[in-house]
């Protein structure tokens, strides 16, 4: 154990509304050479964020009647490198998995095992100290770096293939997939892969923003652009400069911002919201969406010379259910990741293969999480860590309705080889609905239909 006296290892706050965990957390911290501090409630914690450099926070999900999830943004917008261990109660561990998709690294259940939480906090510093290496919003290339891609399939050795392809180029990637296939992730890897793998890796989710919002966040605005405009703001495209700017969800993009991110991909110009000066900027811009895009253009939902200006090249990533190859390797990889020595039982392999998998890799990713949490340390992971997970052959029973449906849909998969794309566009409906009839019928989907089911 290292002295009290020798330099601080790190700076820990410990945000818990109860005392006895409060002074037994700031003991074992203290005495392992961190410098602590402490706060019961999320005012505090964030008056201790303000006013000081953080590396660890250790927060309780249940702050008395707060939550502490709601405390997560504000600590990573105060601190973008800072690592976030989330506290939680076993019967709450739902919550912790959604704590982590919201940004927190890990988790610890109560009661908490002290040696595990000063491990979390180890890997908690690793990885804050890689994230603060990079730039500002930089951070997530790092992760990029660290984390290749798993999987087994050919489908993806095809996406790989292409990502290698174009990671050197400036080019325009544009990813198109359903929710949780990787988008995001294959944008890190291309940014890692890239000549730009050291500078900026930013991200704009544009889903969910006015158009105002997004103008002022991607082009930045000058000090009395508008109310509230009390000093310049730089945008993302400035902080990208050199770097990758990623643009998340851009079927989501208002066209009014649409036509001035165009004018960004044709002359590399922008200006500041409020500004008359032009500045000169040097992003490569990766866009992504899970929406039919080309539709959409059809349709004027989107600009169409916009699409053709960042359709140069486009990166499918395909559903899970379409490469069941990979989930056993995604699978083992997750419990890898959460490090408690967990391994794989067969009979559960069974049933993640099985499954339709509508919530694609992120959706498994969150079930290896919770089964690392339930499953003994050192463990097999076994079907009753799993959620139930309906199988594909337990077809509902629809009548003489149902039974002509899914004769529609198994010939017509048949005619297209089993490519649920294609048979999709042949029966007029969206893949999503497409997948959930085979759910629904127990049709075996992608590449295997046919032979099973
Ligand atoms: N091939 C892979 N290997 C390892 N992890 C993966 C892989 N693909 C996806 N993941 C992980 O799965 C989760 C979901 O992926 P990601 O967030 O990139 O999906 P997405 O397509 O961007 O989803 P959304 O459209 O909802 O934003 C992430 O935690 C990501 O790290
Ligand atoms: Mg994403």
């Amino acid at each position: 154990m290292a002295g009290a006296e020798q330099q601080k290892r790190g700076r820990v706050l410990v945000v818990d509304d109860e005392l006895g965990i409060r002074q037994a957390l700031t003991g074992l911290f203290e005495h392992s050479g961190f410098a602590v501090s402490a706060a019961e409630s999320s005012a505090s914690a964030l008056a201790v964020a303000r006013a000081s450099e953080l590396d660890v926070v250790i927060l309780d999900l249940r702050l008395g009647p707060e939550s502490g999830l709601d405390l997560l943004p504000e600590l990573k917008a105060l601190h973008p490198d800072v690592a976030v261990i989330v506290v939680t109660a076993m019967a709450t561990i739902d919550t912790a998995v959604d704590a982590m998709r919201r940004g927190a690294d890990n988790f610890i259940t109560k009661p908490i095992d002290p040696p595990r939480l000063l491990a979390l906090v180890e890997k908690g510093l690793e990885s804050g100290a890689l994230r603060a290496g990079s730039a500002r919003l930089g951070r997530l290339a790092a992760r990029a770096v660290r984390d290749p891609m798993s999987f087994d399939s050919e489908a993806m050795r095809g996406v790989q293939a292409l990502a290698d392809a174009v990671a050197p180029h400036a080019t325009t990637v544009l990813l198109f997939g359903d929710t949780g296939t990787g988008k995001g992730m294959l944008a890190r890897y291309l940014h890692g892969r890239s000549p730009r793998a050291g500078r900026p890796f930013v991200e704009l989710n544009c889903a969910g923003l006015s158009r105002e919002l997004t103008e002022s966040e991607l082009f930045g605005h000058e000090r009395g652009a508008f109310t509230g405009a009390t000093a310049r703001k730089l945008g993302l495209l400035e902080a990208a400069d050199g770097g990758t700017l990623f643009l998340d969800e851009i079927g989501e993009m208002e066209l009014a911002v649409q036509a001035k991110l165009l004018k960004v991909l044709e002359q590399w110009r922008f200006r500041r919201v409020g500004g008359v000066v032009e500045h000169d900027v040097d992003v490569r811009i990766i866009a992504a969406t899970h929406r039919d895009l080309e539709k959409d253009a059809a349709e004027g939902r989107f600009r169409m010379d916009l699409y053709y200006r960042m359709n140069v090249f486009a990166i499918r990533l395909p559903p899970l259910s379409e490469r069941r190859d990979d989930v056993a390797a995604l699978a083992r990889r997750f419990l890898e990741e959460q490090r408690r020595g967990h391994r794989l039982s067969e009979e559960a392999t069974e049933l993640l293969l099985g499954y339709d998998w509508p919530g694609n890799v992120r959706e498994l990713r969150n079930i290896m999480e919770r089964a690392a949490i339930l499953a003994p340390p050192g463990g097999e992971v076994t079907l009753a860590h799993l959620p139930p997970l309906g199988p594909r052959g337990a077809p509902e029973s629809t009548g003489a309705l149902g039974a002509a449906e899914r004769a529609l849909i198994e010939s017509t998969l048949r005619a297209h080889d089993g490519n649920l794309a294609a048979a999709a566009r042949a029966l007029g409906v969206s893949r999503g609905l497409l997948y959930r009839r085979l759910a629904k019928f127990g049709i075996a989907a992608g590449a295997d239909a046919g032979t099973e089911g």
